[in-house]
């Protein structure tokens, strides 16, 4: 089993980058626990990181992942071309994000755009987010993640 791992703009910035909202942990940090958890699970991981939409959206239709755990970053909250590569997919994706958007203090981050065409969402639990998404992909693709 095969899980892809995708981290969108500015989440390369993780460990510095407000760290009141997103915490102190660096994206290494969380795609090396993320490799722990994996190898505990007996799955195979793979995470990537990129600024750029179609970079995430070409590694979405090339994938040969049999799930996605994906943090969209902004690209959340207005991007119909992520929207419409999620449903292309026809992969369950699980969509993961550090802080709770629906608490946080622009409105426009309340909506997530691409939450309709994913299995499920996980917001507000800092890195621990990417794990339970992990977890939840792999129940999702039927192998008892949990
Ligand atoms: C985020 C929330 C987004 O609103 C923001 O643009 C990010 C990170 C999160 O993980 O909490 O880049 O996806």
């Amino acid at each position: 089993m095969k899980i892809l791992v995708l981290h969108g703009p500015n989440l390369n910035l993780l460990g510095t980058r407000e760290t009141s909202i997103y915490g102190t942990t660096t994206l290494d940090t969380i795609n090396e626990r993320l490799q722990v958890l994996a190898d505990t699970l007996g799955v195979e991981v793979q995470t990537m990181q990129s600024n750029h939409e179609g970079v995430l959206i070409d590694a979405l239709h090339t994938t040969e992942a049999e799930v996605v755990v994906m943090n969209a970053g902004a690209l959340t909250h207005y991007s119909y071309a992520l929207r419409d590569a999620i449903a292309a997919i026809k992969k369950p994706v699980v969509e993961v994000h550090l802080s709770n958007i629906h608490a946080r203090r622009e409105a426009w981050r309340h909506h997530s755009v691409i939450a309709e065409v994913c299995d499920g969402s996980i917001a507000g639990f800092g890195a621990l987010s990417y794990e339970l998404g992990l977890r939840a992909a792999l129940d999702l693709a039927g192998t008892g993640g949990l």
